[in-house]
């Protein structure tokens, strides 16, 4: 999951990491005796889980407590790429010299862990990495010997050497402690009270979540439809496609996308809209579930149900299917592609072919099912 960035500063503090002071702020009022405490020009930033808040006006440095309260109610309620602002964090503002960048992450790739530093902060990395690759140091972590400082600290400039590699081995710290797949620091100041992390982003290991010591806004995290998704108990994750995916386990619902998106490119469709794994005993309430949200989902065009009967055999799934389509009604409005295989899968499709639903189309093989799934999506309707 990933931190709005006051909780990702709470968590470099408790680590040492040089922080700007400040606190985070709900309402304007708040914001404004924040700024009154702190004293001085301070910073109000939008909480959103997203970068270039900068950019969308929501980071501004004020002078005064009234232009702190006002730059918050003008920042609360913002939408920033489909975020809503409903918290500002208001910190002192540091005279920056200098914007660097430097980060932890996981490098699957790579199969190690990896640092980043570059000297050009501030700006999106992304963009660095693109049209000045020399510009992005990269130095490989291994899990057991901990970072190399000083060979990450070399990319920047001599003078900050020292106190960046002191930094370097705090963050590597933050990262191992609190079980991150990301630390990112950007940018990482040089000021006029030495080096400071003014903006920090951190994701963490779910499969960790069991240990975690600190809580977190857990509630926040992801988009509305993951959000529904996850209170409903269902493996979902979003993807920018048009094709819903329905399917029974991880393996075959990974595998799914791979054949949906090969058929979505064939056909000109977009491709998988959603990773959704409903795995064992696929009830008719969790066909429900996984309909709902794959539905509530304004981009799909179509939706492929792909099931491998094993312990649940396929006649329940088929059940499943046929109740969720008279629960949902009116509700249900895009085509559904249905592959059933495996244990009872004569009976399954019998289920199906005596309902007859106008929307389901039963098709017998996975590559078939997914070139009908691509061109019903692309299909006028
Ligand atoms: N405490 C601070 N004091 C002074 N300037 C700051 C402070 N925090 C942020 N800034 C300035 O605002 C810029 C944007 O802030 P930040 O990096 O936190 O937001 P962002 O979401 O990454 O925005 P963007 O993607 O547009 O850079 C920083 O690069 C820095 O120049
Ligand atoms: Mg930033």
């Amino acid at each position: 999951m990933d931190l709005f960035e006051h909780e990702a500063r709470d968590l470099f503090e408790k680590h040492g990491v040089p922080v700007p002071r400040g606190r985070v702020a709900a309402d304007p009022a708040a914001a404004r005796s924040l700024a009154a405490e702190l004293g001085g020009p301070v910073v109000i930033k939008a909480q959103v889980k997203t970068g270039g808040r900068g950019k969308a006006g929501g980071v501004r440095v004020v002078h005064t407590a009234d232009d702190a309260e006002q730059a918050a109610d003008d920042i609360l309620g913002m939408d920033i790429k489909g975020h809503t602002v409903h918290r500002v964090l208001v910190t002192e503002a540091s005279e920056i010299a200098d914007e660097y960048y430097l980060s932890f992450l996981l490098d699957r790739a790579g199969r190690t862990f990896l640092a980043m530093a570059s000297t050009e902060g501030g700006m999106e990395i992304e963009e660095v990495a693109a049209t000045r690759p020399d510009a992005l140091v990269r130095v490989p972590v291994d899990p057991l010997a901990g970072v190399d400082s000083a060979a990450v600290a070399a990319a920047f400039p001599a003078d900050v050497r020292g106190e960046v590699a002191g930094v370097v081995e705090k963050l590597w710290d933050v990262f191992v402690t609190e079980d991150c797949t990301l630390v990112e620091v950007n940018p990482l100041a040089s000021t006029s009270t030495g080096i400071v992390a003014l903006d920090g982003k951190i994701t963490l290991d779910d499969n960790a979540a069991f240990r975690r010591s600190a809580s977190f806004d857990e509630a926040s995290d992801g988009s509305p439809l993951e959000r529904e998704a996850r209170s409903l108990g269902l493996n979902y994750v979003k993807l920018d496609g048009d094709i819903g995916v329905i399917g029974n386990g991880a393996g075959l619902v990974m595998s799914t996308l791979d054949v949906v998106a090969a058929a979505a490119a064939e056909a000109g469709a977009r491709g998988p809209a959603n990773f959704l794994d409903i795995g064992g005993g696929a009830s008719a309430q969790v066909m429900v579930d996984g309909l709902t949200v794959i539905l509530g989902d304004a981009q799909v065009r179509s939706v492929f149900v792909n099931v491998f009967g094993g312990i649940t055999a396929c006649d329940p799934v088929a059940t499943g299917i046929v109740r969720s389509l008279e629960i949902l009604g009116a509700r249900a409005t895009k085509p559904l592609v249905v592959r059933l295989d495996g244990n009872n899968v004569a009976e399954g499709r019998r289920i199906l072919a005596e309902a007859a639903h106008p929307l389901v189309t039963v098709v017998a093989t996975m590559d078939d099912a997914a070139r009908e799934a691509a061109k019903l999506a692309i299909a006028e309707v």
